[in-house]
């Protein structure tokens, strides 16, 4: 059994989609470990997505996360729950997203692009300590 971490982001919660998109997490057989609402400040999302600093995208992408809308915090597990969630979004940019990912249906384009998945081990460990206390985290 694997973890891994899960934000639907403020343009999916804006448009109503928490439902359908957990809807679709549990049909493909992932149990929710944690799962808040919250609104990150700028700090926040920084820090969260300090891999990406020296991206050209970073200033956008951190804005965008950090702008006011609230956003839904999961953890999720699942046997090889890191790569079986990626595969679920599909590409970061939707117009390269499969036919049944969650990001071909729900996301508007590279930036709103719905949901974040961790891409390692690593990383998913980072994320889900980020946001989550162990005791928040059921199993
Ligand atoms: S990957 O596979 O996670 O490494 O994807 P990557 O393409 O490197 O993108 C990393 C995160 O940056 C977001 N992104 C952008 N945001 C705003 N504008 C632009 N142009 C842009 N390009 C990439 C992308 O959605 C990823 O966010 P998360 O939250 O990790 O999904």
């Amino acid at each position: 059994m694997e973890r891994t971490f899960a934000i639907i982001k403020p343009d999916a919660v804006e448009r109503n989609l928490i439902g359908k998109i957990l809807e679709r997490i549990e049909s493909k057989g992932f149990r929710i470990a944690a799962m808040k609402r919250a609104r990150l400040t700028l700090e926040q999302a920084e820090g969260f997505y300090h891999v990406h600093k020296e991206r050209p995208f970073f200033k956008d992408l951190t804005t965008y996360m950090s702008a006011g809308g609230p956003v839904v915090l999961l953890v999720l597990e699942k046997d090889n729950a890191i790569t079986g969630w990626r595969e679920l979004m599909g590409a970061t940019n939707p117009k390269d997203a499969a036919d049944g990912t969650i990001r071909k249906e729900f996301a508007v384009d590279i930036e709103k692009n719905s949901v974040h998945g961790s891409d390692s081990p690593e990383n998913a460990a980072f994320e889900i300590s980020y946001f989550f206390s162990q005791t928040e985290i059921l199993s």
